[in-house]
């Protein structure tokens, strides 16, 4: 009775004592992963011979050509890539806005090289603020999910984008 208890508790420490030595590995294994993730994007507006469509909030809507190469933020320790792509422009009240235009799930290596063609799914609207003619950089961020260890966090800034002054 007492050596059974004795020999699993000892099976259990091994157990977790390996566990502890993969899940310790595969951190330091991502530590030293430095992937370098790409992404192009296009944008287009709803332009018919110069036709934006402004709304009375400022709505704008627009379509976005996105090309994305993620698959170095793949290891074998990764459960999911969390990706959104947002405007980021200053106004005078505030340094920084940042509008979520898109965002995707990635579950895994093989569907992280993609290209979508898509809407705007948040709306880009800034109550009170002109953004006719407003330089806006495009950011892809990412949140990497692991399978174990800690959640890590990046983004690539594509700038210069301008929206359009013209509109009908
Ligand atoms: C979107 O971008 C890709 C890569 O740059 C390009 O090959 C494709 O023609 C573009 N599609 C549209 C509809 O602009
Ligand atoms: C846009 O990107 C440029 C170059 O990376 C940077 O200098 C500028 O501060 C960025 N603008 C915003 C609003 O983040």
């Amino acid at each position: 009775m007492h050596s059974f208890g004795f020999r699993a508790n000892a099976v259990l420490t091994f157990g977790i004592t390996i566990l502890a030595l993969i899940c310790a590995m595969a951190s330091i294994s991502d530590n030293f992963n430095s992937p370098r993730p790409s992404s192009e994007i296009q944008i287009k507006y709803p332009i018919d011979s110069g036709e934006i469509k402004f709304s009375f909030s400022m709505q704008v809507s627009l379509t976005m050509n996105i090309t994305a190469d993620l698959q170095s933020l793949f290891t074998w320790n990764t459960k999911q890539v969390f990706v959104f792509v947002a405007a980021e422009y200053e106004t005078p009240k505030n340094a920084l806005n940042q509008v979520s235009l898109w965002d995707a799930i990635i579950p895994a290596k093989e569907h992280a090289k993609f290209w979508v063609q898509t809407a705007n799914k948040y709306r880009f609207v800034d109550q009170g603020s002109n953004l006719r003619g407003k330089d806006f950089n495009l950011t892809l961020h990412w949140h990497v999910m692991p399978k174990t260890g800690k959640m890590f966090a990046n983004k690539l800034v594509i700038p210069g984008y301008r929206l359009p002054e013209e509109y009908r």
